[in-house]
């Protein structure tokens, strides 16, 4: 017995559901049987074994955990697993190209020195790929409004909003 089927059972014995989810995450399917009160980002975590994907309040305000899901930024510590049954899931490490080049967002963040610690980054990632598939060309302000559900506790935020800038530029530029 798996440490998966140990745990399921504990939850079935304890009277908790178990149900199946169907997640595409980052184009790769992953047909799992999870406890229903679980979180996405615990499974995406936990079961994907994707842990770019930061988990720092559980309740919604630091948007660390931000994941695209059928293209929207969506919270996944406010989502349980089950909510994300049969979605197109996109973390932070499908951004990059499976030779390890860089999205342009990646690079314009590195170029920018966006963040510090980077606990932040993959939801502030998220947050701005959601934006800039929206709205090629932000003005500063509209870039200021959107990234105001991601908390930063180290930059201050300006290197944040300079990459964001820098990303439509290099955005426009790979064609994307
Ligand atoms: Fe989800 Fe903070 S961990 S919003
Ligand atoms: Fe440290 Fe944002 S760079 S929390």
């Amino acid at each position: 017995m798996t440490d998966q089927d140990r745990r399921l059972a504990a939850e079935r014995a304890a009277g908790g559901s178990v149900v199946d989810v169907h997640l595409t995450v980052n184009g790769a399917v992953h047909d799992l049987t999870v406890e229903a009160r679980r979180t996405l980002a615990e499974v995406i975590r936990e079961d994907c074994g994707l842990t770019g994907t930061h988990v720092g309040c559980e309740h919604g305000v630091c948007g660390a955990c931000t994941v695209l899901v059928d293209g929207q930024p969506s919270r996944s510590c406010l989502m349980l697993a089950v909510q994300g049954d049969g979605t197109e899931i996109v973390t932070i490490e499908g951004l990059a190209g499976a030779d390890g080049t860089m999205h342009p967002v990646q690079q314009a963040m590195m170029e920018a020195h966006g963040f510090q610690c980077a606990f932040c980054a993959p939801g502030f990632l998220m947050t701005t790929l959601a934006l800039l598939a929206e709205n090629p060309e932000p003005t500063n302000a509209e870039i200021r409004e959107e990234l105001s559900g991601n908390l930063c506790r180290c930059t201050g935020y300006e290197s944040i909003v300079a990459g964001v800038e820098r990303a439509v530029v290099l955005m426009k530029e790979s064609g994307r």
